[in-house]
């Protein structure tokens, strides 16, 4: 579910400091059909600096960037709420203020009646490239929600703004992740 309120208690301010993991490494999280974390992996927790208990039973907004547009969750919530998967490139917080960037494929999870019992995000490291073609988007995104002070009005401009951008390079948000991962990734 789209938490369009900040989550409670969220003190932690970003560093600047980025931080990596292997090429090799997998970061998996799962969560509820609401988001909240249902199960993290080691390298999930080694890379965010959280410990198990921390992160089970927390919505997962709790590793949320502050420059990260509310558009690109939005289009990530539409998306799974359609039953569907998405790629995308994320930028996270650390609990110590520190960065680091994934590229996720984040997919419902369905029960044998094929209801959404939770959703589930492998994440990989990455390439520098990438980073670098997605940060002028989401700046663009990030700066358009500034101009609105409410949460509901900046997501929808941004959305728009996401959707426009698209469709002038005749595609979706999936086609343009895929076209930085043909490029950059290889
Ligand atoms: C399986 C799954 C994985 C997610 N992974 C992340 C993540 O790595 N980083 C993140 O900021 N949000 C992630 N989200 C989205 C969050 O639930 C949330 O929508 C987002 O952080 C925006 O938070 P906000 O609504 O409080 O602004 C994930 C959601 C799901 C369902």
């Amino acid at each position: 579910m789209l938490d369009l309120q900040p989550a409670p208690g969220r003190a932690v301010r970003p560093t600047g400091q980025e931080r990596t993991f292997d090429a090799d490494e997998l970061i998996v999280s799962k969560t509820d059909p609401r988001g909240v974390i249902t199960y993290a992996n080691d390298v999930f927790l080694r890379v965010s600096g959280y410990e198990m208990d921390e992160v089970l039973g927390r919505p997962h907004n709790l590793i949320r960037h502050p420059e990260m547009p509310r558009a690109v969750f939005w289009l990530l919530w539409q998306t799974l709420g359609r039953g569907e998967e998405l790629f995308a490139y994320i930028n996270n917080l650390a609990r110590d203020g520190a960065h680091y960037w994934v590229l996720a494929h984040v997919t419902p999870s369905f029960d044998a009646r094929g209801r959404v019992v939770g959703y589930h995000s492998s994440r990989r490291k990455p390439a520098q490239r990438a980073i670098e073609a997605v940060r002028p988007l989401y700046a663009r995104l990030s700066a358009e929600e500034r101009r609105h002070p409410g949460a509901k009005a900046a997501v929808s401009a941004s959305s728009q703004l996401l959707t426009d951008i698209l469709a002038e390079q005749g595609g979706g948000y999936d086609d343009l992740v895929w076209s930085i991962i043909n490029r950059e990734e290889s």
